[in-house]
């Protein structure tokens, strides 16, 4: 029960216009950091270190990040009942806190070695998994319907 109207119901423009603000953000965000961890594997971008690339990309990841949290916030806001209900939401957002944790922690320390090694790649694939797990998560919200046994409808 919503006792305050959503300003972003009063015009059917919002929702599309935020998703993409959503989606624009996820390359300054999710973009940047897969930037780092491909150099963390050793594919391309050898003329910088891992800390060196940390070092220039670390603003645009926060930009990005914030600006993610709050179009992902406004995009809910359209639905939070459904929402909460959903699967593909739920694990995206139990997968996105585990991410921000983990790249705040052990991802900047292995991506602040000068030198690439075998943990550092471990580490990389992680990050990526973890991101990209966000990434499915964010997808299959609008496949996925609350309340249907299976939990899957790509009737939507
Ligand atoms: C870095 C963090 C995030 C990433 C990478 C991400 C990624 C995505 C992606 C890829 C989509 C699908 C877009 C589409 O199919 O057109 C999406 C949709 C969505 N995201 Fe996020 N998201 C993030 C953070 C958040 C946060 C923090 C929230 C809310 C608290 C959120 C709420 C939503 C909602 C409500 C949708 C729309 C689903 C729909 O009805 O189609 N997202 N996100």
């Amino acid at each position: 029960m919503c006792l305050i109207e959503n300003p972003l119901a009063e015009s059917a423009l919002s929702f599309p216009i935020l998703e993409c603000i959503h989606i624009i953000s996820f390359s300054f965000s999710v973009g940047t950091i897969a930037l780092v961890d491909f150099r963390l594997l050793d594919l391309g971008m050898r003329r910088q270190t891992p800390a060196e690339l940390l070092k220039t990309t670390s603003a645009w990841t926060l930009i990005g990040l914030v600006l993610m949290i709050f179009s992902g916030l406004l995009l809910f806001s359209d639905d939070p009942e459904m929402y909460v209900q959903n699967g593909a939401f739920v694990i995206k957002m139990v997968c996105l806190l585990a991410a921000i944790v983990f790249n705040y922690t052990i991802h900047r320390r292995a991506a602040w070695s000068k030198e690439t090694s075998a943990s550092g790649k471990v580490v990389a694939c992680v990050s990526l998994a973890l991101w990209g797990s966000v990434v499915f998560g964010g997808i299959f919200i609008a496949f996925v319907n609350p309340g249907s046994g299976s939990g899957l409808d790509l009737g939507r």
